[in-house]
C-alpha cells in the first residue's frame, strides 16, 4: 500500500482518545476505505503525566501544539481542544503549512469559520468538521451531498446531547437538574464549561453552521435567538407529561415568508412524534427538503467513539483528496463560495408558535376566568389546560397550552398576567411545536 496519511492530533481528551481508539481498532477498513492507512505521528495534550484509555505506543506525545500544528512529518492536523483561542491560531499556523485540518470545534467554526474556511480555500487545503454537529451523525455530509439536489426549507433537531441527556434523566427517573449535569460530565459529554450546553450556546454554535449548509447564507451565529434549558423544573416536566407532551431543547432553522428563523429553545412536543422519542445522549435531525420531503436523522451526539467516528470520516476524505486540485473539494459550507447569500433572520418576536404556560397562583376564586379572559381579549386560542388541585393551603399551579400564535402578542398577554394580583412570581414559559 502507499505512504500513509501522517495525523498529528491536537488534544487527547475524550474525543482526541476516541481518535485513536477508534484509527486503531479499525486500521485495516479504514485503510481500504482511504487507499492508504492513517496513522496518528503526532499528539499534544496539556497533562503528559495524565493516564489515557488508549494506547500511544510509537506516537511522538508533546504539550507544545504548536510543534505539531507546524512539523513537516504532519500531513493532516486533528484540532480536539475546543474553543476559540489557541484553537484558532492552531488552525490558522497548520493551514498556512499547507495541512488539511479537521475539527470537532463548532465555537471556533460558528464565531470564526469564515476566517478559516477563506485561509484554507487560499491555500489549497481542506476544512472538514462532521464532528462539529450531532456528534456521530454524519449529517454534514449528508445534507452537503446527500441533498444537494433540494431546496431545504427548514430543519429541527435535538443537538446538545448533554441538554437531552439531563431532561431524559429528570423526565425517567425524576433526577434533579445538578446530578444529572454532573453524571453528563462525567460521561464526557458535556462542554469544558458546561454552561454552553445548558444555556443552549453550544446547540446555537451547531444550528449556526447547519443553517449555513442548509440554506446557503453565511455564518450567523449572532443572530440565532438563543435559549437554554435552565428555566425547566421538575413541574414542567411533570406538567408536560400530563397534557401529552415530552420536553426537549432543539434547533430550529426555518424559512419563512418574511425571513428565516433561527432559534434555539426549549420545547414541548406532542409526545407521539419523532424527536419527543429521542432520550439521552442520542440526536436526531428532522428536516425537509423539497424533493425528498420529511427525512430524520438519529444517533448518538456526543461521546468519544461516536464523535471519533465523525473525525475519521472526515479523515478519510483528506486521505482520498490529497493531491487533488482544490476544485475538486466539496465546498466546505456546501455551497460555492460566491454563491453563499446573506438572508434576512427574523427577530424573535416575530416569529408565530403555540406557547405552554405554567403558572402557580392563589386558591382563590375567579383566578382561571381571570387568566382565561386575557388570552381570550389578545385573541389567543386555549388548546389544553390543566389545573393541578392544591393540597392545605398550597397555591393552585396551572398549565396551559395555546394555539399557535405571535409571539409578541404572547409576550404582552403574558405581562397582564403577570400583573394579577394573585400570580405567583416564578412562572415558566416556553415553545411548544407539534410537528404535523
Ligand atoms: P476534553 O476537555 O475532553 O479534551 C480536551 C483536550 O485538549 C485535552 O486532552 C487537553 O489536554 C487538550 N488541550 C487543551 N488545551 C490544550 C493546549 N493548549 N495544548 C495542548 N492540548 C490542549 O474535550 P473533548 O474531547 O470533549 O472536546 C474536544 C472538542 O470536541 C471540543 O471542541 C468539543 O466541543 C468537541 N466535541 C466534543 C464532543 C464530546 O462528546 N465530548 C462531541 C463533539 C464535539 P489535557 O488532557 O492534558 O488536559
Ligand atoms: N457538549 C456537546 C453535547 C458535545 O453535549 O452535545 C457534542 O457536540
Amino acid at each position: 500500500m502507499t505512504t500513509p496519511l501522517r495525523v498529528g492530533l491536537i488534544g487527547l481528551g475524550t474525543v482526541g482518545q476516541g481518535v485513536i481508539r477508534v484509527l486503531r481498532g479499525n486500521a485495516d477498513e479504514i485503510a481500504r476505505r482511504a487507499g492508504r492507512p492513517i496513522v496518528v505521528t503526532h499528539v499534544a495534550a496539556r497533562d503528559l503525566g495524565r493516564k489515557r484509555d488508549c494506547k500511544l505506543d510509537g506516537i511522538t506525545v508533546v504539550s507544545d501544539a504548536q510543534f505539531v500544528a507546524r512539523d513537516a512529518d504532519v500531513d493532516v492536523v486533528v484540532e480536539v481542544i475546543g474553543g476559540i483561542s489557541p484553537a484558532r491560531e492552531l488552525i490558522l499556523q497548520a493551514i498556512a503549512r499547507g495541512k488539511s485540518i479537521v475539527t470537532a470545534n463548532k465555537a471556533l467554526l460558528a464565531e470564526d469559520g469564515n476566517r478559516i474556511f477563506a485561509a484554507a480555500r487560499e491555500r489549497g487545503v481542506m476544512v472538514a468538521f462532521e464532528a462539529a454537529v450531532a456528534g456521530g451523525i454524519p449529517i454534514i455530509k449528508a445534507i452537503r451531498e446527500g441533498l444537494a439536489g433540494n431546496r431545504i426549507e427548514e430543519l429541527a433537531g435535538v443537538i446538545n446531547g448533554t441538554c437531552n441527556y439531563i431532561l431524559t434523566q429528570m423526565t425517567e427517573r425524576g433526577q434533579d437538574f445538578a446530578t444529572a449535569l454532573a453524571e453528563a460530565q462525567r460521561l464526557g459529554y458535556a462542554e469544558a464549561d458546561p454552561r454552553f450546553d445548558v444555556e443552549g450556546v453550544d446547540a446555537s454554535h451547531k444550528l449556526t453552521i447547519l443553517a449555513a449548509i442548509a440554506f446557503g447564507m453565511p455564518l450567523a451565529f449572532d443572530q440565532v435567538a438563543i435559549e437554554g434549558i435552565t428555566g425547566v423544573q421538575a413541574q414542567d416536566i411533570q406538567a408536560a407529561r400530563s397534557l401529552g407532551y415530552r420536553i426537549k431543547h432543539l434547533g430550529i432553522a426555518k424559512r419563512t415568508g418574511k425571513g428565516v428563523e433561527l432559534r434555539t429553545q426549549t420545547t414541548l412536543i406532542p409526545d407521539d412524534r419523532l424527536l419527543a422519542k429521542v432520550d439521552g445522549v442520542l440526536n436526531s435531525i428532522v428536516l425537509k427538503g423539497n424533493a425528498v420531503g420529511r427525512i430524520g436523522f438519529y444517533g448518538r451526539g456526543a461521546g468519544g467513539d461516536p464523535t471519533a467516528s465523525a473525525v475519521v470520516a472526515d479523515l478519510v476524505d483528506v486521505a482520498r483528496l490529497s493531491g487533488a486540485d482544490r476544485r475538486h473539494f466539496v465546498p466546505a459550507l456546501a455551497f460555492q463560495p460566491d454563491s453563499v447569500r446573506e438572508l434576512p433572520v427574523l427577530p424573535i418576536g416575530e416569529i408565530e408558535s403555540a406557547q405552554y404556560l405554567r403558572l402557580r397562583v392563589a386558591d382563590t376564586p375567579g383566578v382561571l376566568k381571570a387568566i382565561t379572559s386575557i388570552l381570550a381579549e389578545s385573541d389567543i386560542s386555549i388548546e389544553a389546560i390543566l389545573q393541578k388541585e392544591p393540597r392545605g393551603g398550597e397555591d393552585a399551579t396551572i398549565a396551559i397550552i395555546t394555539s399557535v400564535v405571535p409571539e409578541q402578542r404572547f409576550n404582552a398577554a403574558l405581562d397582564k398576567i403577570r400583573r394579577l394580583p394573585f400570580v405567583r412570581e416564578g412562572l415558566s414559559r416556553f415553545r411548544v411545536e407539534h410537528f404535523d
